[in-house]
């Protein structure tokens, strides 16, 4: 059953602290062993009390002291026992709580961008909070409280039968009204809990698309829209959460009055049974003992339960996400390919996205190590698609792509990524200071090599007139530095990382004229001697490539050099007339 595998994952996630957890649960039974000899002891001394008239006054003394000595034993070792579970407990739970948070973390970085593109980063964030929250709650609340519960349940209570099984027998009873009780509401109540966690993961998701776009919220005047969809989804939460709530409310009352009419009926079957000489009235103090012990442990236990429920959802997702494997999977023998020379081939290349309609269809291709490829063609036409696999965030469906004679897919993920730079249209920046984003590009560094870069990449002057310099935060996106400083800020990164590949998706297209032509400099420094691929629509910067591929749909419609490509009189010269006519035009 699903909720036996989720919590058997939740117990085995415990399993670094198996000596821990094994010794928190040798102490619950040592507690709930104690907790149950209270009633005993105290059924005893009210025998002794009952006898007392008929004994020698030194006999009772005696007896009482016995008693008294094994009730403070009792206490001690409950307080020992007591000490060591909450320790023990909490410390476990703490420490498992962030190794699974740091597995969780480091998982979701390496899953494929296939996998970000479909989920929502607000999500994952919240799946994995609320997840480990809610593990670290039911191991602590576990192995502290419940599992004494579950221990008196199923051993102490059939030792009760030895006692008085008249008796013994009404107390079962009263465990298994709590037990169908339970079951019966968490089975009526858990399709609606499963959506309250599902509406509440669309929450976070929500909130979080709107703060990481709030620029357009406020330019487009979405608050209100923004904040309606809040209110809308909390409006959906709480017609569902409420039933569930009424429906443990009822349960609430209904254990109230199964613990009333549970003590009336030992008292009444407790007197019958005196009457017949069946029971002490001493054994009859036991058992009301142990009917008010249980009452207390099984309420807490049936909200423990309803807990189990609750959260399943949630750690549910949180395991799928654990669970989700890479579709770019390494092969076991994949090899470090160490620097590559650079020398890439497309080899009739088919793609497509994963349910939908072909993207790439036989492309073919080589680019020399050192030499410069363009691609262009209109938006959509699969250019990006085709660099995404170089840098295999997707592999082919069909054809193989390789780098120095290697397929891809032979290659360590890590030895290929490392061999190939990738300046965006976006720069991507991290939310820390200029000289952490440049280390991304090589975290060894030296302060020399920092500068270097930042000269080649024509970064230095305005790094230099930052209030800090290099130690300047660029807030979150980069969002205090222009478009062009940014953009030079990823050249001088890809200068550092100094890969033998180079891949440039429009890294201009969103410049001005004067600033692109600042960070052209820039960028051509940064593509000498690499093997360059130019994804680009101003056709001004292809002119130099030593080969010119126009996609038209997925495929390679037309290539050669500018001037070959120019005479060929095609599509690419049609591209090159529409881009010159306004400036004959002007
Ligand atoms: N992650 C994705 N999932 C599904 N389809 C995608 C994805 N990325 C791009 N596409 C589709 O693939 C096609 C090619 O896109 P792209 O390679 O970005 O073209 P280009 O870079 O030439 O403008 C487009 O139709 C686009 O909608
Ligand atoms: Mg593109």
């Amino acid at each position: 059953m699903k909720f036996f595998k989720v919590y058997g994952r939740v117990l085995a996630l415990l399993a670094p602290d198996r000596n821990v957890a094994i010794g928190l649960a040798v102490a619950s039974l040592a507690l709930a062993g104690l907790q149950f000899l209270e009633p005993v002891l105290f059924g005893r001394v009210v025998d002794v009390l009952a006898r007392s008239s008929q004994m020698e006054r030194s006999a009772v003394w005696a007896e009482a002291f016995a008693l008294l000595t094994l009730w403070i034993s009792v206490g001690l070792s409950g307080i020992g026992a007591n000490t060591a579970v909450a320790l023990l407990a909490d410390r476990m739970g703490h420490r498992n709580r962030l190794l699974v948070m740091h597995d969780y973390f480091q998982h979701v970085l390496s899953l494929p961008l296939s996998f970000h593109g479909d989920t929502q980063s607000g999500r994952l964030m919240k799946v994995m909070l609320v997840g480990s929250d809610n593990l670290f709650g039911l191991w602590v609340s576990f192995f502290r409280e419940h599992l004494t519960t579950f221990i008196a349940a199923l051993v102490l209570l059939p030792l009760t039968l030895a006692m008085n099984w008249r008796l013994g027998l009404l107390l079962i009873a009263l465990v298994v009204v709590f037990c169908v009780l339970s079951a019966y509401v968490i089975s009526r109540t858990q399709t609606a809990q499963e959506r309250v966690e599902w509406l509440h993961s669309r929450l976070a998701g929500n909130a979080q698309d709107a703060l990481s776009n709030v620029v357009i919220v406020q330019s487009f005047t979405r608050l209100g829209y923004e904040a309606g969809l809040f209110a809308d989804t909390m409006k959906q939460l709480l017609d569902h959460q409420f039933p569930v709530l009424n429906w443990w409310a009822v349960v609430a009352v209904l254990t109230q009055a199964a613990s009333s009419v549970t003590v009336i009926l030992i008292f009444l079957l407790g007197t019958w049974l005196h009457i017949n000489g069946l029971a002490t009235v001493g054994e009859i103090v036991s058992f009301m003992g142990f009917a008010t012990l249980l009452i207390g442990k099984l309420q807490s236990a049936v909200s423990f339960a309803s807990r189990l429920v609750f959260q399943m959802p949630s750690l549910e997702e949180m395991f799928s996400v654990m669970d989700s494997k890479s579709s770019v999977p390494e092969r076991p023998d994949a090899r470090d390919i160490g620097r590559a020379k650079g020398e890439v081939a497309f080899e009739s290349v088919g793609f497509a996205y994963p349910g939908g309609p072909p993207i790439l269809r036989d492309i073919t291709f080589t680019a020399a190590p050192g030499r410069t490829l363009a691609l262009v063609g209109q938006t959509g036409a699969g250019k990006s698609t085709a660099m995404s696999m170089l840098q295999r965030l997707w592999d082919p469906n069909e054809g193989r792509i390789t780098l120095d004679g290697h397929d891809l897919r032979d290659l360590t993920l890590m030895s290929l990524r490392r061999n190939i730079g990738v300046v965006f249209q976006e720069s991507m920046l991290f939310n820390r200071t200029i000289r952490e984003n440049l280390l991304v590009g090589r975290p060894d560094a030296t302060e020399a090599d920092l500068e270097l870069a930042c000269r080649e990449a024509e970064a230095f002057d305005f790094i230099q007139r930052q209030p800090k310099g290099l130690d300047t935060l660029i807030g979150e996106r980069g969002t205090t530095l222009s478009g062009g400083q940014r953009q030079r800020l990823a050249i001088a990164r890809a200068l550092l990382k100094n890969p033998p590949v180079l891949i440039l998706d429009e890294a201009t297209s969103a410049l001005d004229a004067a600033t692109e032509a600042r960070v052209q400099k820039a960028l051509v420094r940064l593509m000498s001697g690499r093997t360059t691929f130019i994804i680009a629509h101003r056709l001004s910067t292809v002119r130099d490539a030593d080969e010119i591929l126009v996609f038209e749909q997925g495929s390679v419609a037309e290539r050669g050099s500018f001037s070959e490509l120019v005479a060929l009189d095609g599509l690419f010269a049609a591209l090159v007339k529409t881009q010159l006519a306004p400036a004959t035009a002007a």
